[in-house]
């Protein structure tokens, strides 16, 4: 088994990990799952999860793959040699393979909206225009599939040719501006007349609104967004020098990811509210506030074309990190060349994402059930693997690798072995308890 390359520079590894956690899942789904689910109270509880489950699961991840030096199944293989482990490695090739299926439509439509935005077409467009634009592309399965194969061959062109290197390059310099570009709408968002009514949506907690599902919504875009519980962290955990310190790499991942959510809402909801459009509505909410914030400001239209553009690149970056899992499963379980291997798995992404593009059903289907079911039992069974098979002393010794003493050891030792597996596993039985017997 190889040994992956190690990046020299300490940007490097975060800066892969931060490319492939940052992308739609903060600025598309983070917004509209939120508004689907009672705001304020839903972002309380989505912090709490990302610092009490998330951020173990991440450091977790970060650590098996470090010590490993492989990617999630050669890892498992190697740490618990003969035990069945590697199914954790199996079952994320599954989840990256449905998360990528409807990704790459949403991310079809964002490099649509890029195009609109080049030829004029998303300028002076009033609120009914701009919603019902959304509507005709979401239903016009012939755009949808264009795009979303369009997106499906970029990203096999750069996975074929190995040059993600050279991806990750230009998105250093291209994230920080699509952060830069967020700031600037959110100051446009928050002075909208009746923009308070968004903010107070996003920050004013209404416990009342908490439902089970909204908790289990929180667990399962916690680990979406951070891009945990399918093994793809662990790959990159192979890419941190010794020298790192794994904790802090993963904290600095988990704040910059959670500040580009924030953005999101705030860019969103003012926006929302001011124009009288529902905060619950659906995966369409981006689409259809954006466009109106554009048209209410000076510049608004490089500034579209800019913001769908940068929006498009860091759906690819992620978008990759998912097609990457695919690549080396089939080339590692069936011997092929990663030309090949891109190949095939770039024929079966297509022909799922097509599913995704014509049937809404299917659509929320796999969205709901990748980020909600397969993924904590993802994360369930990376944090197990820790006390059961590599035990508290290996998973220090990982940790204080490059010299630093784990101040938060005790307490972070804890987490993984008590509080992530139970808080995962008590979720799962009170949501199905409550599936069962109250609806
Ligand atoms: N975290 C990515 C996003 O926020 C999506 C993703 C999930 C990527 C799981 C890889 C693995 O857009």
């Amino acid at each position: 088994m190889k040994q992956q390359d190690k990046f020299s520079s300490k940007l490097g590894a975060i800066a892969v990990a931060a490319g492939s956690a940052v992308g739609l899942g903060n600025i598309w789904r983070f917004p509209y799952i939120l508004g689907e689910n009672g705001g304020a109270a839903f972002l309380l509880i989505y912090i709490l999860f990302t610092i009490i489950i998330a951020l173990p699961v991440l450091i977790s991840e970060f650590s098996i793959g470090r010590m490993a030096g492989l990617s999630a199944t050669a890892a498992f293989k190697k740490l618990a040699p003969g035990k069945k482990w590697y199914f954790i490695g199996l079952s994320g090739v599954l989840c990256a393979f449905v998360i990528i299926s409807f990704y790459n439509v949403v991310a079809g439509w964002t490099l649509y909206y890029t195009y609109l935005a080049i030829v004029g077409d998303l300028q002076s467009l009033n609120e009914q225009e701009v919603t019902q634009l959304y509507q005709q592309t979401s239903s016009d399965t012939t755009t949808c599939i264009f795009w979303m194969v369009l997106i499906v061959g970029a990203i096999a062109y750069i996975v074929a040719r190995g040059v993600q290197d050279g991806i990750e390059k230009y998105s250093k310099v291209l994230m920080p501006l699509l952060f830069l570009l967020m700031i600037v709408l959110c100051v446009r968002s928050v002075t909208l007349d009746n923009a308070s009514e968004g903010l107070a949506f996003l920050l004013n907690p209404d416990f009342s609104k908490l439902t089970p599902t909204a908790i289990f919504a929180a667990l399962g875009q916690a680990f979406f967004s951070l891009s945990i519980g399918m093994g793809v962290m662990i790959t990159y955990g192979s890419y941190i020098n010794k020298a790192q310190n794994i904790q802090r790499s993963a904290m600095s991942i988990v704040v910059i990811d959670f500040i580009v959510a924030l953005l999101a809402g705030i860019m969103i909801f003012p926006c929302a509210f001011s124009f009288g459009i529902s905060p619950d509505s659906g995966p369409g909410l981006v689409f259809v506030t954006l466009p109106n914030i554009f048209n209410k400001m000076t510049a608004g239209h490089i500034m579209s074309i800019a913001f769908f553009l940068l929006l498009a690149i860091a759906a690819l970056t992620s978008s990759i990190s998912l097609f990457e899992v695919l690549v080396s499963f089939a080339k590692a379980q069936y011997g092929i060349g990663r030309r090949k291997a891109t190949i095939i798995a770039s024929v079966l992404t297509v022909c799922v994402g097509i599913i995704c593009a014509v049937s809404p059903t299917v659509f929320s289907l796999f969205d709901n059930v990748s980020a909600n079911i397969l993924l904590p039992l993802g994360a369930f069974f990376i944090v197990l693997f820790i006390p059961i098979v590599l035990g508290r002393k290996r998973l220090r010794k990982e940790l204080e690798a490059n010299g630093d003493k784990c101040k938060t050891f005790s307490l972070l030792y804890f987490l993984i072995k008590f509080i992530v597996p139970l808080a995962i596993f008590s979720l799962f039985l009170y949501c199905i308890v409550n599936w069962l017997f109250v609806n």
